[in-house]
């Protein structure tokens, strides 16, 4: 295993340039399962969860190869329709193979991801919707096991919160489906917008898009076609975070800031300068004033995005006051605290409210922390850049599931880091 080593204190300044969204990489690779033919998808991020759904992809029958960062995925050899625990334990987001196999082959099996690090993360709401579209699902040996004599059947169905996962499952089994498919309280991630794309450029007729309220006419064949990978919001925020925290003048380029509305106003309401371009933001933040505390409440798009809070429970941990963080989508995600707070951060837990009182300039120390999850990982990244000394982070293939080369990207804007055998 590895470890990230990063000497902290050092402003950043440059550029970073932002790859391909794994959120967007994952629902869009598992939706060649729906065609024969070669499906071409530009900007795919090289990441661990990408060489995951690939693999998954391999054991179904399918072929790929790739040309830098465009992938060529050939989804003429689909002929099984298991999806193994060993694959899925390893990325929940497996799960996204479901509602295209029931489509294209009438049948699935897939094992149930169980619990992770942030929370229980259940997907009744996947099973539920393909149980109204006429699928037979049954839960035996911790796997999925669901089945359809003939075609899907259109359906209406509402989710109790909008799922993204659930909404990209329907989304694409309805698009084979007899008959139309009307998603209620669907999610509105700019990332389902890049899969309602991909899906309609196939062939599919969605209306829609964006929207609380996705209507799928379902048609009888799909064929491959060429798509791109939306930037990735989550990179871009944690690079914006990390300047505002560390200090220094950064663009951060090839991003798409439209997707990042409550991340932007948060950041200026720090006091940092934010100057949003077509592709790209430039952070400035000067280390001579202060952060100010912002509180910030996780919601689904375009609310603040769970995917960016532990990021910025880094930032407030380095603000001048008190600020009230509170997570509503996940119930365990402050896996983080504990390890900020080995840096020298004062936060406070009670339930899903996390109290920081920031201590203002250059408060936290180097330490010896540990990755729990992705998100929680690059938050203990922003931390150790704005800490005085030496910070090692351990397990840091959370990391990798989900930033590009981000040593690369870190020294590129003049951090000291490196990785280190453990
Ligand atoms: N939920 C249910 N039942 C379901 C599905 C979801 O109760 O059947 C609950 C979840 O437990 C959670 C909430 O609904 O409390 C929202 O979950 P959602 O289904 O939207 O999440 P997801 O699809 O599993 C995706 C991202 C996550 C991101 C969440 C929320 C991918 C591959 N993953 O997960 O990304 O946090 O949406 O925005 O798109 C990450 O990248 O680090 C990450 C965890």
């Amino acid at each position: 295993m590895e470890k990230l080593v990063i000497e902290g204190a050092k402003q950043l300044r440059g550029e970073v340039r932002i790859s391909g969204a794994k959120n967007a990489a994952l629902p869009l690779i598992a939706a060649s399962l729906l065609a024969p033919g070669i499906h071409v998808l530009h900007n795919v991020p090289d990441l661990r969860d990408t060489r995951t759904i690939l693999r998954l992809l391999e054991s179904l029958g399918l072929t790929w190869e790739r040309e830098g960062e465009t992938l060529k995925i050939d989804g003429t050899g689909l002929r099984f329709s298991e999806a193994s625990y060993e694959l899925v334990k390893t990325m929940r987001a497996s799960v996204l193979v479901l509602g295209p196999l029931l489509a294209r082959l009438g049948q699935a099996k897939v094992s149930l991801p169980g619990g992770c690090a942030i929370g229980a993360r259940p997907i009744n709401f996947h099973l539920m919707g393909l149980e109204q579209m006429g699928v037979r699902c049954d839960l035996e040996h911790g796997y999925v096991d669901a089945s359809i004599d003939g075609r899907l059947q259109g359906a209406t169905v509402y989710f109790d919160v909008p799922s993204v996962g659930g909404t990209e499952n329907l989304l694409m089994a309805a698009s084979l489906a007899k008959g139309t498919t009307v998603i209620k309280n669907a999610a509105r991630e700019p990332e389902i917008g890049n899969l309602v794309d991909m899906l309609n450029g196939m062939g599919a007729k969605i209306e829609g898009r964006d929207s609380e309220r996705l209507t799928i006419h379902g048609v009888e064949n799909l064929t491959a076609a060429e798509s791109t990978i939306i930037p990735d919001r989550i990179e871009a925020g944690t690079y914006a975070i990390a300047i505002a925290a560390v200090g220094g003048d950064a663009v951060i380029s090839n991003c798409e800031p439209a997707h990042l509305p409550s991340l932007v106003e948060k950041l200026r309401l720090t006091g940092v300068k934010v100057e949003v371009g077509a592709d790209s933001l430039r952070i400035v933040s000067d280390t001579n004033t202060p952060i100010q505390p912002v509180n910030v409440t996780t919601m689904p798009y375009p609310g603040y995005p769970t995917d960016l809070q532990a990021q910025f429970m880094a930032l407030m941990a380095c603000s001048n006051g008190l600020s009230v963080i509170h997570e509503t989508i996940f119930e365990n995600r402050f896996m983080h605290v504990a390890e900020l707070q080995r840096m020298g951060a004062d936060i406070q837990v009670d339930g899903r409210v996390a109290m920081v009182k920031g201590l203002g300039e250059m408060p936290l120390t180097g330490a010896q922390v540990m990755a729990t999850d992705l998100r929680a990982s690059s938050s203990l990244v922003i931390a150790a850049l704005a800490a005085k000394g030496r910070t090692e982070i351990s397990r840091i293939y959370h990391l990798e599931r989900g930033y590009e080369d981000m040593v690369g990207k870190l020294t590129g804007l003049g951090a000291t880091a490196w990785k280190e055998k453990e």
